[in-house]
């Protein structure tokens, strides 16, 4: 084990956990931040060491105690990951502003907050951000009123974090992954979503938590070191690709 301490949030399953079994195996301290108490205890009971926390991130007391208590327990902090996230598709006429104000809390808010609680733990000996997005705060479509505009802030947030961090030896960059088979995706995509979502991407499938894992992990290592203010997508394709790809494929040779 080394001493360096990994904090992710929204850790109790999905991509977080994903990252912090990453972290875990790469030998780091790691802490594991959910809303869920209980998933989050079994979650953190299946990686010997990890410290979890039960913290709402969109409520600025909870994150200053659990920053507090992270701080007093690990004494330091090298990576936070902004994982935690909400989806809540609907059409504009039925986004009601405390449906708005939810996702903005938790989506946007939230991040923030985690990441100005973490300030001076980070800037101890330097360290790296990496916030989560998605696809759909790089692409807009429909449904996704309040959820891609909470996302494509996150993206504009790491920018500014970068622009700000980067004297402190703070590192600051976001990951907008594709579609993944998590409890959030399968809550909101419907089959129609699920099947146009695979015609869009040129890798023809959802991804997988460890893959986007990868990406955090990386942009979180020192192997990223002259890295900062960057947004990757993880997305099979999605991002980069134009009209006309699934009649394309259809006619694409199978055996070259
Ligand atoms: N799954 C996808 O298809 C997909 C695609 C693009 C982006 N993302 C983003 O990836 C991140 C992780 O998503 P996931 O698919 O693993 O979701 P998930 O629902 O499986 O996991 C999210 C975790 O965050 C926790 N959480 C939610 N609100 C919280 C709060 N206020 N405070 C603390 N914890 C909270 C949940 O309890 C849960 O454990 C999210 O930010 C999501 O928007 C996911």
């Amino acid at each position: 084990m080394n001493d360096t301490v990994a904090l992710v949030t929204g850790a109790a399953r999905g991509i977080g956990l994903a990252t912090a079994k990453l972290f875990h195996g790469e030998g780091r301290r790691v802490v594991m931040l959910d809303a869920d108490g209980p998933e989050l205890e079994l979650a953190a009971s299946a990686l010997p060491g990890a410290m979890a926390v039960t913290c709402d991130i969109s409520r600025p007391q909870e994150v200053a105690q659990t920053v507090d208590k992270i701080t007093q327990t690990m004494g330091r902090l090298d990576i936070l990951v902004n994982n935690a996230g909400i989806a809540d598709f609907g059409p504009m006429a039925d986004t009601d502003f405390a449906r708005w104000r939810r996702v903005m809390d938790v989506n946007l808010d939230g991040v923030f907050l985690m990441s100005q609680a973490c300030l001076p733990l980070l800037s101890r000996q330097g360290g790296a951000i990496v916030n989560i997005a998605s696809i759909s705060g790089l692409r807009a479509s429909t449904l996704r009123i309040a959820y891609g505009t909470s996302k494509a802030a996150v993206i504009h947030l790491t920018k500014q974090q970068a622009a700000e961090l980067g004297e402190l030896g703070i590192r600051a960059n976001c990951v907008c992954p594709g579609p993944v088979n998590t409890k959030l995706a399968l809550a909101v995509h419907s089959p129609e979503i699920r099947a146009a979502y695979h015609d869009a991407i040129p890798l023809n499938r959802y991804g997988s938590e460890q893959e986007i894992a990868e990406v955090i992990a990386f942009l979180a290592s020192e192997k990223a070191s002259y890295v900062t203010g960057q947004v990757v997508a993880a997305d099979g394709g999605f991002e980069s690709t134009g009209v006309g790809l699934p009649a394309l494929r259809a006619t694409t040779p199978r055996d070259i």
